[in-house]
């Protein structure tokens, strides 16, 4: 859709494309291929997808997978002040199933302060999985507050704000196919 309009019949602006729907299409099958050869000797994996924003990153990559796998959600929230993070993350729904000895990768679609992922590699790990790794479509390196490992990454970001596939402002955009920019006049 080239001028996509609103209810009204106003003119929406597209955000900017940063990365097209094709460079992630492709990205997610080598990160699938990379995960399916690293596990290529385990009977099935759990990918833990946090919600909201890994929904359609965690359902392309699971699909792209060659190796059986299982699919559990965490959903958490960060603790804000006005519009600034504060850092702290806490717990609004746990996974469902038991993770108890099994390979969990936990699956985000953005890294940015790092407190989110952090603060569930320990809430996993309470779980007793017999172990974790770490997935990220995008990494925002430059915004690092806390070391965190990160074993599978799509796409290295610069401080940009991004929405699409799954990434929301203010909850719009999380369904358009590419990853785009959100301007500074945009952001309302
Ligand atoms: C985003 C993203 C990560 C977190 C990363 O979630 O999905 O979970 O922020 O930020 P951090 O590295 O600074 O902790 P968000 O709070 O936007 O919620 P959402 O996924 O529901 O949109």
């Amino acid at each position: 859709m080239l001028n996509p309009s609103d209810q009204k019949g106003a003119i929406v602006k597209q955000p900017p494309v940063l990365l097209s729907e094709a460079s992630i299409q492709a990205r997610v099958r080598e990160l699938a291929d990379e995960i399916s050869r690293d596990y290529a000797d385990k009977d099935d994996i759990v990918l833990v997808g946090v919600l909201k924003g890994s929904f359609i990153f965690l359902a392309d990559l699971a699909r792209a997978l060659s190796i059986p796998r299982t699919i559990e959600f965490i959903a958490v929230s960060s603790y804000e002040s006005g519009s600034v993070s504060t850092g702290a993350v806490r717990l609004i729904m746990d996974v469902r199933g038991n993770i108890e000895g099994r390979d969990v990768v936990i699956v985000e679609d953005i890294v940015d302060t790092g407190h989110t992922l952090k603060y569930l590699l320990g809430i996993l790990a309470s779980h007793r999985p017999a172990s974790i790794r770490t997935c990220t479509l995008l990494h925002k390196a430059e915004a690092a507050e806390v070391e965190v490992d990160i074993d599978y990454v799509g796409f290295s970001i610069g401080n940009e704000w991004v929405v699409g596939y799954g990434l929301d402002y203010a909850e719009r955009d999380r369904t358009l196919p590419y990853i785009g920019t959100v301007e500074p006049d945009d952001r309302a």
